[in-house]
């Protein structure tokens, strides 16, 4: 597997692979890599022929008191896995060499990031599609893949790349979760035992509003109240949002719902920010 630090590198990589016929996968994370991230290449390796992930702790990404600095790094531990993962390659850039000095343009999707995440950091998808704009150029891949945890970013993603006319092909991969059903996360290891335990009320409310979805349930806020109940059972969780939206779209749905949502939450616990989601269609 190579790692590679430069952009002239990486195109140097595709560049080989695209001469020989062979198909591109990319996987943009930030590191402290768990399975979630593992299958993501996994089955980037099943669409593609050469996979080439990129570790970059975003610095665009993250808003004034949040968690960049202590964001978890394991640069060795995260190339064995990546290895063990089918990587050919994995991409390292040091902060200089994404934003050269004088850097000042920004991506946006504007409505698609309002809501939800969006709401609570501003600016913050406006990091996630500048940064992966310019890794897709600068990969020249030709399939990408993200997780449906973060599932807001996965449409501001779609949008754009439709929007832009980017020529990449997004796939969205189902979330990872452990056995007792927390969603993997890298800030999953910042939790304290007792949070730990007390976070699997994500996953609770989740299954929880899917059962009175599945009994016909079709009023946004009743669906919201069953899960809302559930986290609130838990002393420690804070919710930051909790909502129903259309699942292409992200709006509210108005009346009865009809198409396909999502019911989307972030849940303070302690310092920690837990997302989890589940579609009902
Ligand atoms: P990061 O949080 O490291 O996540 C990298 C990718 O892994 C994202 O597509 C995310 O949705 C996916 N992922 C994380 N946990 C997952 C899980 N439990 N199951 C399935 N997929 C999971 O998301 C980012 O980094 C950044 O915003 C990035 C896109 C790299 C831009 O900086």
């Amino acid at each position: 597997m190579d790692v590679l630090t430069t952009r002239d590198q990486v195109a140097a990589f595709s560049a080989s692979h695209h001469a020989a016929g062979r198909r591109v996968g990319f996987v943009p994370t930030m590191g402290a890599l768990h399975a979630g991230h593992l299958a993501l290449m996994e089955e980037a390796g099943r669409r593609a022929d050469a996979v080439l992930a990129s570790i970059f702790v975003n610095p665009t990404q993250f808003g004034p008191g949040e968690d960049f600095e202590r964001y978890p790094r394991d640069t060795e531990g995260d190339l064995a896995k990546a290895r063990s993962a089918g990587c050919h390659a994995v991409f390292l850039p040091p902060v200089a060499e994404m934003y050269p000095p004088g850097a000042d343009t920004v991506v946006r999707v504007p409505a698609l990031s309002g809501p939800l995440c969006g709401a609570s950091r501003p600016g913050h998808f406006d990091g996630v599609c500048t940064v992966v704009l310019k890794l897709l150029h600068i990969t020249r891949c030709d399939v990408a893949v993200f997780g449906e945890k973060d599932y807001q970013q996965l449409a501001v993603i779609r949008r754009m790349v439709r929007d832009l006319d980017v020529p990449v092909e997004i796939v969205g991969h189902p979330i990872v979760r452990e056995a007792d059903g927390l969603a993997m996360s890298s800030r999953n290891q910042y939790l304290g035992a007792d949070e730990r335990r007390e976070a699997l009320c994500l996953h609770r409310a989740l299954a929880a509003a899917e059962a009175v979805w599945a009994a016909g349930e079709r009023d946004a806020d009743a669906l919201e109240q069953t899960a809302r109940a559930l986290v609130a059972a838990s002393a420690r969780a804070r919710i930051d949002y909790l909502e129903v939206r259309d699942a292409l779209d992200l709006t509210r749905p108005a009346g009865p719902i009809t198409g396909p949502v999502v019911l989307a939450m972030a849940v303070w616990f302690g310092q920690t920010r837990l997302l989890d989601n589940r579609v009902l269609a």
